[in-house]
This record gives C-alpha cells, sequence and structure tokens, in this order.
C-alpha cells in the first residue's frame, strides 16, 4: 500500500477532495470544494472531479477513491435518491478513469465514511459489529463487522411508521421542517431504535455535517450501544474512499 491516494466526496451542494496521508489518515493537502454542477448528470460531474484532482499536480500513479451518495455495486450505480437520476447503471471508476487517466475505486459514501471512522476515528478500537450513519441530505450506513465492511446497507431507507426513514430523520428533515433539536431527537431515538434491535451493533457513530453539533441531540438518545460522534466529521468519506483506493 503507498502511502497517498486522492480522495473525493461527491454530494448533493459539493464535491469536495484532497490528497490524503494514509498513514495519519488525514488530508495531505488543503481540501478543495466545487459547487455540484446542476444538473449534476455523470460528464457535468466527471468533468468537476478532472480538475479537482488536476489541480493537485500529483504523480500518475496516485489513485483515486470516490464516495458516492449511491448503492454502488463494483462501481456501478444501483439507484439514486439525491442525485440526477441519469446516473443509474453507469460505471463509476470508469468514467472516472477517463476524466483523470488514473486508477479508480468508487464505493457508497457511508461506506466509505465507515471504512474512515474504523481504521481512523471513532470505531479505531472497536471490535465486533460498528455501525456508521451518517446524518445529511440523506441517511447513510456502513456496517463494518470485525473491520470488514457489509456494503450497501441503505438504512436510510428503511421503512419505519410509514415512512422512508430518511424523510423524516435525516439532518435535511430537520432544516426543512426546521425542527427543534428535542423534536428531531425523538425522531432519531425512533430511527436508531429500530435499527439498533435489528442488528445490535457493538457501537453506533454518528456522522455527517451535523454531528459537529453532536452534544445537543447524542446524549438525549437512549440506546443499549454507545453512541458517539464520528471523529473525522466531514473527511470520512474522503479519507474512507482513499483508504480503499491504496487497498486495491
Ligand atoms: C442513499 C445512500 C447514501 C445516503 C447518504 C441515501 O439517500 O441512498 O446511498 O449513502 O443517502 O448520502
Amino acid at each position: 500500500m503507498s502511502d497517498l491516494a486522492f480522495g473525493i466526496d461527491i454530494g448533493g451542494s459539493g464535491i469536495k477532495g484532497a490528497p490524503v496521508d494514509l498513514v495519519a489518515g488525514d488530508y495531505a493537502q488543503k481540501r478543495t470544494r466545487i459547487p455540484t454542477p446542476q444538473p449534476s448528470t455523470p460528464q457535468a460531474v466527471a468533468d468537476v472531479l478532472a480538475e479537482l484532482v488536476g489541480a493537485y499536480h500529483l504523480p500518475d500513479d496516485v489513485p483515486v477513491g470516490v464516495a458516492f451518495p449511491a448503492p454502488m455495486q463494483r462501481g456501478v450505480v444501483r439507484s439514486m435518491a439525491n442525485l440526477d437520476q441519469s446516473w443509474t447503471g453507469v460505471d463509476l471508476p470508469a468514467l472516472v478513469h477517463r476524466a483523470t487517466g488514473r486508477h479508480v475505486v468508487a464505493v457508497n459514501d457511508a461506506d466509505a465514511a465507515g471504512i474512515g471512522e474504523v481504521r481512523y476515528g471513532a470505531a479505531r478500537d472497536t471490535h465486533g459489529v460498528v455501525l456508521v450513519a451518517t446524518l445529511g441530505t440523506g441517511i447513510g450506513s456502513a456496517l463494518v463487522v470485525d473491520g470488514a465492511l457489509v456494503p450497501n446497507t441503505e438504512l436510510g431507507h428503511l421503512e419505519i411508521d410509514g415512512y422512508d426513514a430518511e424523510t423524516r430523520a435525516a439532518d435535511s428533515a430537520r432544516e426543512r421542517e426546521d425542527l427543534s433539536w428535542e423534536a428531531w431527537t425523538e425522531r432519531l431515538q425512533r430511527y436508531f431504535g429500530v435499527v439498533e434491535d435489528l442488528l445490535s451493533p457493538d457501537l453506533i457513530v454518528v456522522g455527517g455535517g451535523v454531528s459537529k453539533h453532536h452534544e445537543k441531540f447524542l446524549p438525549h438518545l437512549h440506546l443499549r450501544a454507545p453512541i458517539v460522534p464520528a471523529q473525522l466529521r466531514n473527511a470520512a468519506g474522503i479519507v474512507g474512499a482513499a483508504a480503499l483506493a491504496a487497498d486495491r
């Protein structure tokens, strides 16, 4: 494994990337953020990725890891909740390889964040079943069992009380409905309660931008497993995707 890889996190509003130092598990240089093009079609996004990677003048053999907000099977986008629908069926590593000339690995964004937290962050010393949930536009989930990722768990789309769970409990629902922390915490309690009953994780790690306000909601959740904030915060997806690119 080489010590440097480039990580990219594609989101609904921004595309972020940085070279990652894989020994430290942190950015090797400052991160860059470019607004997600609208419409967020595959070609428009690929052009942004080429610009992003090109800005750093890295050696040709530095691989690229892409974290993408959809379930991914061997790099192919299976279905799309929060970006342009034309992504379904796209071979993301092939597209990004054409745009950058580099070796590319692409995984689900929450899976990338899960690997980041397990290797370098809040779940570093935990064995057993770790669930990482990212609360943002949607709810992403990563299930990591003794360090091995079970990909594409998509637990944000569990149907709970008749709703697609992320439409009620994602951070975007809190913002959209202008919910108080207390009201949103009740929804998180219901959500994580169901998830815990299904999977009995040993540790739950909560990421996404809102995790910087963790003291407003995490201490008020009552679960059997400890539930802790992500340590890499928004860097987890970039760092985890870069680590996976270097593995393969
Ligand atoms: C998608 C997941 C993704 C999550 C967070 C969900 O809507 O289905 O694949 O991980 O949002 O971006």
